[in-house]
């Protein structure tokens, strides 16, 4: 629609100019130039999206798919499940576990809250501050969001703005990293004698609304940052001591924020300032003194904050709008280290190795599942004619739950009628971009006779049409092309001709074809109800499905779902099709990805061994080129190692093999099934149950007569898109 109005100005233009050439008595030859030129026009109006519409081609065309697309050519007609939009690599989440607490139950504790308002404090003066060797340790809990900087912790001097900056600071900053910008933990020092800062960061981002225990240590030689426990950055850029004796007045310690108002949002439990740099053994040590404060206080600590009087320490600021509050919080202490990251050749948490087991493992997790889909079945207007009959709809959906229904996956049918005579009667063009047609180069999977041999492109032009005369009030076929601006428009004029055999003209509104795109913008379906299954016709090579994956951004809206070729659904022998998109759509690769699916013999994902992480990412699928026979494939030439391949999944719903040939999914397929219904698609199965969490509970601690156990959230969209 918007390319039209784009379109529109220049579709006037060209009319003038046919007529223009028709005055003068033009044949098709002469007014090749006037459409020579409107093209360029279009093209240049279009370079942009030609150019999108390129990658996509070369997505769907390269043996090779991008990452996030799965394209091949299939012998009986051509499989591909192309996501229309490039790979998105959604964020897994990162998690740390618990690792070194004392063990003891949680204990009630109070931390500072800090509205990131001014509310900030000052350390009283009678506290004596350290000046040669230092240690800060805090537990915080930093909300999403900081400013940049956002200061936790910092000692300034108030006496000169120009040695304002001589002390230390301890917050969150962003800094860039591979043109990203990453809010990280920073301590910065200027000694007494030092030019300049030096800042030294975590190695990661900061993890929101997540309890973390940050120390930083100086010795009068070298810095460190410790997040948890482990020591994450070092410099030996600052020397000496901290401040003179003489600029001790000047010092003062401040919590929550700065005079710039750099304030830090967020929990902050148990800080304590130490006179001398501690060692990681004892940091590690004071860690776990959270639930159990020290009875006798160590000769090194200046003082640790317990908030029982926050007054006697802290003063609030002379302009402080407000104090922090004082809050309770039993944090459990903070988390272990693992993470559910996705192996490189994968894209989200389903993809990770241990989620993967859990679901094999805990027959749970791959309860009984319904899912909806619905049919999208064009009717003329009379409701005659469809693209597809009842009983292939029938045989097809009783095909499909006695493929999925033993491994606890059922589906439910919902048929959509759809009575629109202009829809039913022109060609859907799975997966030709509709700017293609006419730009003088010949796309085959455009080419149909109802696209006038893509616009004339895939045609060799014979000279003999340029005697016909156009604009004459007959659809001369012969001159029907773009280069002949489709007869000047005779073959799109519903008066003159049945535009839907004869309008080839892709600016117009009546033209004969539809791409995928089209038909689904029109019909605005809900993707986030159902599974939307759309026909559509191929060009000349054949296509038997496209489907989206569940990681492309459509997999929810009315842009997802499955397109199939009408010859393979729901016919004997032709049923396993859909078998295999939807295998597509719920996150599965083709078997022979970890072979004939890879860049070359470097590339990430090729499978030298069934492996989680390689090919098709899952461990019960051996290596396997793609092939058709019902068979290990016959030896060969080398392929990255490979003369052979044995015990090979040919018969596997994900090969290329034939109906009669292919019969089931793997277990670990099924895994992934079930987690990407759990992770993605809740909202087309009827019944909301609650979603599994994602690996099973562990014992992350023993201590005496308790244990410490830990499991991830439920996996969901939500935690999808964290
Ligand atoms: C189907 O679900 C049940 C539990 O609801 C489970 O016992 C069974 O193993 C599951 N079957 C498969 C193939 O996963
Ligand atoms: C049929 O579809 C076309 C194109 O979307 C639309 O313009 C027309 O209004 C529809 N006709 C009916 C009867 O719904
Ligand atoms: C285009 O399709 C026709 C059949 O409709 C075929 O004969 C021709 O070879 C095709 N051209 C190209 C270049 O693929
Ligand atoms: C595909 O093309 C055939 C023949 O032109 C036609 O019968 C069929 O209805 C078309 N199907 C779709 C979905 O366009
Ligand atoms: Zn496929």
């Amino acid at each position: 629609m918007q390319r039209r109005s784009v379109l529109l100005p220049l579709l006037l233009v060209c009319a003038a100019a046919a007529a223009a050439a028709h005055a003068g008595g033009a044949e098709c030859g002469l007014a090749e130039r006037s459409g020579r030129a409107r093209r360029d026009t279009r093209q240049a109006a279009q370079r942009q999206q030609a150019a999108a519409a390129a990658q996509q081609h070369a997505a769907l065309h390269s043996p090779y798919p991008a990452p996030g697309t799965c394209a091949t050519r299939l012998a009986r007609g051509r499989r591909s499940s192309a996501g229309a939009g490039g790979p998105e690599a959604p964020r897994a989440p990162r998690r740390r576990r618990r690792a070194q607490e004392g063990g003891e139950q949680p204990a009630v504790s109070r931390a500072l809250y800090f509205r990131g308002e001014g509310d900030q404090l000052r350390l009283k003066a009678e506290v004596e501050l350290p000046r040669d060797a230092f240690t800060v340790q805090a537990w915080l809990r930093p909300e999403g969001g900081q400013k940049t900087p956002a200061v936790v912790a910092g000692l300034y001097d108030k006496c000169s703005y120009t040695t304002r900056d001589r002390g230390w600071v301890l917050g969150i900053n962003t800094i860039s990293d591979q043109g990203n910008r990453e809010p990280r933990f920073f301590f910065s020092l200027k000694t007494d004698r030092a030019r300049k800062v030096t800042t030294i960061t975590d190695h990661r981002n900061y993890l929101a609304n997540q309890w973390v225990h940050l120390a930083v240590t100086y010795d009068g030689r070298l810095m460190k940052l410790y997040v948890n426990g482990a020591q994450v950055a070092t410099s030996g850029e600052q020397v000496g001591n901290i401040f003179s004796p003489l600029t001790l007045k000047c010092k003062v310690l401040m919590l929550g924020g700065n005079a710039l108002n750099q304030n830090y949002r967020g929990y902050v439990e148990h800080f304590s300032l130490w006179r001398t740099a501690r060692c990681q053994k004892e940091i590690l040590s004071d860690m776990a003194m959270v639930t159990h404060e020290a009875d006798a206080p160590l000769p090194q600590l200046v003082f640790q904050e317990t908030l029982l009087n926050v007054k006697s320490i802290w003063s609030p600021m002379k302009d402080s709008p407000s104090l922090p509050q004082i809050e309770f919080t039993s944090h459990p202490g903070y988390l272990l280290d693992t993470s559910l990251d996705p192996p490189l050749c994968g894209q989200t948490v389903c993809d990770n190795k241990e989620v993967i087991a859990s679901y094999n493992k805990l027959p749970n997790f791959r309860h009984k599942k319904v899912v909806r889909y619905r049919v999208v079945n064009i009717y003329d207007d009379h409701h005659h004619n469809p693209t597809v009959s009842r009983e292939q709809i029938e045989f097809q959906h009783q095909q499909l739950n006695d493929a999925f229904s033993p491994y606890n996956i059922t589906w439910e049918l919902e048929v959509l009628e759809v009575k629109n005579s202009s829809l039913r009667h022109r060609l859907i063009l799975a997966n030709c971009e509709i700017s293609k047609i006419g730009d003088d180069s010949c796309d085959p999977e455009c080419n149909h006779t109802l696209t006038g041999y893509d616009g004339g492109d895939c045609r060799h032009m014979r000279h003999s049409s340029f005697n016909k005369k156009k604009q004459n009030g007959v659809c001369d076929m012969d001159c029907n092309f773009e280069r002949y601006s489709f007869d000047g428009g005779d073959c799109c004029n519903p008066e003159i001709t049945d535009v839907t055999k004869t309008c080839f003209d892709p600016d117009s509104p009546h033209r004969a074809y539809l791409d995928v795109k089209e038909l689904k913008n029109r019909l605005q379906l809900d993707g986030s109800t159902h599974l939307n299954i759309f026909f559509a016709n191929s060009s000349e090579e054949e296509l038997a499905g496209v489907a989206t994956w569940p990681w492309d951004k459509e997999a929810l809206v009315h842009l997802g779902g499955i397109v199939l070729n009408p010859s393979f659904y729901g016919i004997a022998g032709h049923t396993h099709t859909m078998i295999h998109e939807i295998g597509h759509s719920l996150g599965l690769y083709h078997v022979f990805r970890g072979i004939s699916e890879i860049l070359s013999c470097n590339d990430p994902c090729m499978e030298t061994e069934p492996s989680f992480e390689t090919g098709d990412l899952c461990h019960d699928t051996n290596p396997a080129p793609k092939h058709k026979t019902c068979g290990d494939p016959a030896p060969g030439n080398d392929m990255c190692g490979f003369r052979s391949f044995q015990d090979t999944p040919f018969n596997n719903f994900m090969s290329y093999t034939d109906d009669d040939c292919t019969n089931s999914f793997t277990p670990n397929q099924v895994a992934r099934m079930h987690c990407y219904l759990d992770l993605v698609y809740q909202s087309w199965q009827p019944v909301k149950k609650p979603a599994p969490i994602a690996i099973t509970p562990q014992i992350v601690d023993r201590m005496g007569t308790f244990i410490t156990l830990e499991w991830f959230p439920p996996i969901d969209r939500h935690f999808f898109e964290r």
